[in-house]
């Protein structure tokens, strides 16, 4: 794990820790609405080794991800947006009362960026969990997580929820974490016996993301002032939004309905009912929430056709990038080959993302 540093620094890191991707199987769009979410690990990570410097107020980071050597100081926001994520760490654990000496830091990852699988949270909570170990920090998980957030929120520019940098920071590959994101308590919940999970990517680049976000999380806002709750999760009864103009009702229909997924998802432990719920999920996101695209649609409704296969779903912010299937385990080579090559003669271009390496 520590060749990367040591052939970009010429020394060995002082710390070294890494977090996951993840893949969301259930509950989009409703975290920044105090709701319930359902995401898990990816067995791809994002290693994040630091050294300390004996002089200098500098960070010097290096990637193979990018060519050159990238610096900064704590006052001044990097250009680069890989560099912001890293700067928002520092300055959460700086704000938080702690002293950051100057540090060498290296990354690596194995996640691909820009498909809606995290790899900005992981980075996060590597960069955390790195200078935890570094600095012994006396910080938890579920505390990593939100700095994490804030981190991306206010230095990378996406108000986005909590559910990544905590899926990063508690999630498993084994477990799907059930996420209140209200009171931010966590249960692990088993994926149901013989299910697996299957993640493809669209291979259309998510455009509009950031705008499209933002514009969503404003349009949840207007709808609680209409509704008069603080937040969407405060709408016990679907109903109670139909009253509402569009896009509104559109909107707080898929946030409420969704919530109620989840919970259904998580009492039951059977691989058809959360596949239904999860089909469900993305007619919502297509539909009220209007976040998918002609490929994403096409994707998975390749996916739910195939007899291998209980339910799928685009994954994330939506606007292009990754789908989430959830298989017969022992089928899921077949499935991911099947689909990939109806995806391709019809015009797109996938990939497989998850599991990782590729099934034989
Ligand atoms: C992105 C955000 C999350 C969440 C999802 C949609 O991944 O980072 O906080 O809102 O979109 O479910």
């Amino acid at each position: 794990m520590n060749e990367g540093f040591v052939a970009a620094f010429g020394r060995p890191p002082e710390a070294v820790a890494q977090a996951p991707g993840r893949v969301n199987l259930l509950g989009e769009h409703t975290d920044y609405n105090d709701g319930l979410v359902l995401p898990i690990a990816l067995p791809q990570h994002t290693v994040v080794s630091l050294g300390r410097l004996s002089s200098g107020s500098d960070f010097t980071l290096r990637s193979d991800a990018f060519a050159g050597p990238l610096r900064f100081d704590v006052e001044r926001l990097p250009d680069e947006p890989f560099g912001r994520y890293v700067f928002g760490c520092i300055r959460e654990v700086l704000a938080a009362g702690h002293g950051v000496p100057p540090l060498d830091i290296h990354v690596a990852s194995e996640l691909p960026m820009g498909v809606g699988l995290s790899s900005s949270a992981a980075l996060e909570v590597a960069t955390l969990r790195a200078l935890r170990a570094l600095l012994a920090l006396p910080i938890d998980d579920v505390r990593i997580a939100q700095m994490a957030q804030r981190a991306e929120t206010d230095y990378a520019g996406v108000r986005c929820g909590i559910m990544d940098q905590m899926a990063a920071s508690l999630a498993d590959t084994g477990h799907a974490l059930f996420l209140d994101a209200r009171t931010l308590q966590t249960r692990l919940w088993a994926l149901p016996a013989g299910a697996a999970v299957l993640v493809l990517d669209s291979g259309t680049p998510r455009s509009l993301v950031a705008s499209g976000y933002n514009q969503r999380r404003s349009e949840c806002e207007e709808a609680c002032v209409r509704l008069g709750v603080a937040s969407l999760r405060d709408v016990e009864r679907i109903e109670d939004v139909e009253a509402l103009a569009e896009p509104w009702r559109r909107r707080a229909r898929h946030v409420v309905a969704e919530n109620a997924r989840v919970r259904r998802a998580v009492a039951s432990s059977d691989a058809a009912t959360l596949g239904e719920l999860m089909n469900a999920s993305h007619g919502s996101l297509r539909d009220d929430y209007e976040v998918s695209t002609p490929a994403l649609d096409q994707l998975v409704s390749l996916l739910q056709a195939h007899r291998a296969v209980h339910g799928a779903k685009l994954t994330g912010a939506g606007f292009g990038g990754a789908c989430v299937a959830v298989c017969v385990a022992e089928r899921i080579g077949e499935v991911a080959r099947d689909v990939l090559a109806d995806y391709r003669r019809l015009g797109g271009r996938g990939r497989l993302l998850a599991p990782s390496p590729p099934p034989g």
